[in-house]
């Protein structure tokens, strides 16, 4: 017997796949949900999401995507690790628009043509990039000169990025101070709360067929402690204290399933170690400002008698 027919579930309740049919709308995902929506209605140009490694950006994007209707034609880049050049194909490729020209200028004159008589026909044009902190420099500028693309009166292509810090960090350079001046919403994605811990793990079971499975309240807590509320990481834990309460049989999932859990993993997962670290440094820098004093008193002492 599988832990999941032991559990009568139909499919592993966390999986790490960004599934949107899992969307679970934590404060923060709601959020992000509506400020999507928002650009799209509104035609706001420029929006950036940003987040931690596993904080939702692709899960939010997918489910964003799955809701959009057929009004909206959209270029979704995964992998942007690329030249202005080769950016400027795959968003092309990826529209379904095939424009032969003789030069780069050439290419967003028939680009705009292309554009602006979609949004004559009543459609919108999205360029969706996620993992956006891979965006080269140049690429970053590349995607001032697409949001540039305008009527009198409305944009014609809206940009959406979505990365983990760093591109807050990119975009903050000096040479990128133009882009960063078009972004009209940028938003940050934050972990979930120790009572949406809760809601989410229970939310994720349902969507799996629920089964007969109950987490302890004290085994949620040690989740929320051990993942800082990190969507990832909860759903790494949350499957192995599953697997830990089939091997002893149990339908109840009970604290020590979440630490033989947290055994399994990388210690640089868990936000209890990387405190830890955090609590080591301070300590080191406690005695070296403490050995000083004592040096400087010393020195004092020396000079005074
Ligand atoms: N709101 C949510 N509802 C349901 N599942 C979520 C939610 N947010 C995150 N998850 C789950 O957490 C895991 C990580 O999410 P996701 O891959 O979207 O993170 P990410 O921010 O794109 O990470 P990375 O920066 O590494 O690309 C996935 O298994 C996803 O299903
Ligand atoms: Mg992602």
């Amino acid at each position: 017997m599988t832990y999941l027919e032991f559990f009568g579930l139909k499919e592993d309740p966390f999986k790490i796949t960004p599934d949107y049919r899992y969307f679970y709308p934590s404060k923060t995902h709601r959020i992000a949900d509506n400020l999507l929506n928002y650009v799209v209605r509104h035609g706001e140009g420029f929006c950036v999401i940003i987040g931690e490694p596993g904080t939702g950006k692709t899960t939010v994007i997918r489910k964003f995507i799955s809701s959009l209707k057929d009004n909206v034609i959209y270029a979704l880049i995964l992998t942007p690790k690329l030249s202005p050049e080769e950016f400027l194909k795959v968003v092309l490729d990826d529209l379904g628009i095939n424009i032969k020209a003789d030069s780069k200028h050439d290419l967003l004159k028939k680009f705009r043509e292309f554009l602006e008589k979609k949004v004559s026909e009543g459609k919108k044009i999205l360029i969706i990039v996620d993992e956006a902190q891979n965006l080269p420099e140049e690429t970053l500028e590349e995607l001032r000169l697409l949001s540039n693309l305008e009527t009198a009166n409305e944009k014609l292509v809206q940009i959406i990025l979505l990365g983990q810090p760093e591109l807050d960090e990119k975009l903050k350079l000096p040479q990128l101070r133009q882009l960063n001046q078009r972004i009209t919403n940028k938003i940050r994605l934050l972990p979930l709360t120790e009572d949406e811990t809760f809601r989410y793990i229970y939310h994720r079971l349902a969507v799996a067929g629920k089964g007969n499975i109950r987490f302890k309240e004290s085994a949620i807590k040690k989740i929320y402690k051990y993942s800082g509320g990190i969507p990832r990481i909860i759903n790494i834990l949350a499957s192995r204290s599953l697997m830990s309460a089939f091997m002893t049989g149990s339908f109840i999932i009970k604290p020590e399933n979440v630490d033989a859990a947290k055994e399994t993993l990388n210690p640089d997962m868990v936000v209890s170690n990387s405190l830890d670290l955090l609590t080591k440094g301070k300590i080191l820098i406690y005695t070296l400002i403490l050995a000083n004093i004592v040096g400087i008193m010393y020195l004092l002492y020396r000079l005074m008698f």
